[in-house]
């Protein structure tokens, strides 16, 4: 083959291949709200989000401060209830899910004061987390019988879907 005849074809190829490449780009991230056969989603999206299209929710200075330290509490929470899985120690698991992210930590909270500040679809989203909280110490009370963590994976990886899914949604100001 001659050198102008691999010219003659190479340069087609790039242009094929560089079409590709920018609708490979423009292809919507297919990860988001897959689901895995065990329940669970994939841990990551291939490319984080650039536009910002989250709504703005106004709290008040004291409420907003008082929510950001109780969402690192929540994000603490996620992370100790992962070790206590590594080792097995399923009580802990379920108290800590009980006591910081589930139903019944809400009567306590600061979470209560923030509530009537929120637009709907906030309010349904925190109500959701902490069903799936309160789920999940079933599922981690029921591996400390069946030995089989998986369930209780699940069940944990459905509580930061719900953190996932507001975090998209609404931000504070
Ligand atoms: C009902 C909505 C909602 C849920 C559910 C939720 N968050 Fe948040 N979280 C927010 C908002 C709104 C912010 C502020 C984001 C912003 O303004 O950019 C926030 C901020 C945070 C921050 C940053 C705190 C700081 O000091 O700035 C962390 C960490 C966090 N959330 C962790 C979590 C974790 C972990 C969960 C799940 C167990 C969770 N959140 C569930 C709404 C939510």
């Amino acid at each position: 083959m001659t050198r102008q005849s691999l010219i003659r074809i190479s340069i087609p190829l790039l242009a094929v291949l560089a079409l590709v490449g920018a609708a490979a780009a423009q292809m919507p991230d297919m990860s988001h709200g897959m689901t895995m056969p065990g329940g669970a989603a994939p841990a990551e999206s291939l490319a984080p989000a650039t536009k910002d299209t989250r709504q703005t929710v106004h709290f008040p200075p004291q409420i907003r401060q008082a929510t950001l330290r109780e969402m690192r509490d929540h994000l603490a929470s996620i992370s100790d209830i992962q070790a206590a899985l590594s080792r097995s120690d399923f009580a802990l698991a379920a108290r800590i899910a009980d006591q910081r992210l589930g139903l019944s930590s809400t009567q306590h909270g600061g979470m209560m004061a923030s509530v009537r500040y929120m637009p709907a679809g906030m309010r349904e989203l925190g109500y959701a987390m902490h069903r799936s909280a309160s789920r999940f110490v079933v599922a981690a009370q029921d591996a400390s019988v069946s030995g089989d963590v998986r369930p209780a994976l699940a069940a944990l990886t459905e509580v930061t879907q719900n953190c996932v899914a507001c975090h998209a949604a609404y931000k504070l100001r």
